[in-house]
């Protein structure tokens, strides 16, 4: 299969004075992380997930990371003044000095009002809401399997590595991560409801940054549709 990344899809970073902020917003499991590290290749900016960025705080025992695992194992979410400075920390790194691609932030109101006051009107924002009806969310969630290393997604059916266990892009050992279980996934869904549904009407009320990319389709569709809808915002 072509990979995302090889398909011909005319797309560069729009041109723009500006850095760029590409928003990536929806529930768990709606392919968030699957089209951030493609979109990240195309349009040459940093991927931020901050899931990805607290599992490391994790695995690095650090404070901030003992902290945050109970409340992801339980499926709630880290506390904003936490999120939001280590959010911040990553964001003034040369690296995103043109832009970044935001993966699993902002999830809280508070967290989307901090974000706006950050950007003032030095930014452009393109917020991608990735929708998927709940029922199938669970299924691609408890399937998944995730890179040790490079933290890409797979899943054991829908779309699984050319080696078992193993990761394409950098060999490395693929895992099932501890919120992943089924019981967990409906607690994250309920909270997602409750404190990230009202981040995607905030953003939705703004004028010409905001669209919907329909992701209950395969894969390579939905990158298509995304790579198009970042055009032409
Ligand atoms: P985080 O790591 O951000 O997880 P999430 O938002 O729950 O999202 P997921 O990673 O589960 O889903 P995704 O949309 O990336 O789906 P994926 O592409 O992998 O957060 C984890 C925890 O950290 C939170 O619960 C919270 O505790 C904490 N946290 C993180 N950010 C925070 C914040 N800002 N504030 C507070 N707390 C925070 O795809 C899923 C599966 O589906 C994969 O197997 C994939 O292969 C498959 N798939 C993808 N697309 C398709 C398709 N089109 N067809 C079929 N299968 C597909």
């Amino acid at each position: 299969m072509t990979s995302l990344i090889d398909q011909e899809i005319n797309i560069s970073a729009p041109v723009q004075a500006k850095p760029l902020a590409v928003i990536l917003l929806g529930p768990p499991g709606a392919g968030k992380g699957t089209h951030a590290g493609p979109l990240s290749q195309k349009l040459g900016l940093p991927h931020i997930s901050t899931g990805d960025l607290l599992r490391e705080h994790i695995h690095g025992q650090t404070e901030l990371g003992r902290l945050a695992k109970s409340c992801m194992d339980g499926g709630n979410l880290v506390p904003d003044d936490l999120v939001l400075t280590m959010l911040f920390d990553r964001i003034e790194r040369s690296d995103c000095a043109k832009g970044y691609i935001l993966d699993g932030f902002p999830r809280t109101k508070p967290q989307a009002e901090a974000l706006d006051s950050y950007f003032g009107t030095k930014v452009q924002v393109a917020a991608l809401y990735f929708s998927v009806p709940d029922k199938l969310l669970i299924e691609r969630i408890i399937g998944r399997i995730t890179c040790k290393d490079c933290a890409r997604p797979y899943h054991l059916h829908f779309d699984p590595p050319k080696l078992a266990g193993i990761c394409d892009a950098c060999n490395r050992p693929l895992f099932q991560r501890s919120d992943d279980q089924e019981d967990v996934v409906r607690r994250r869904l309920e909270v997602y409801h409750s404190q990230t549904q009202p981040v995607i009407d905030h953003f939705a009320s703004k004028e010409g940054v905001f669209k919907e990319v329909l992701a209950m389709g395969n894969k390579e569709a939905v990158f298509q549709d995304t790579v198009r809808l970042i055009t032409t915002l």
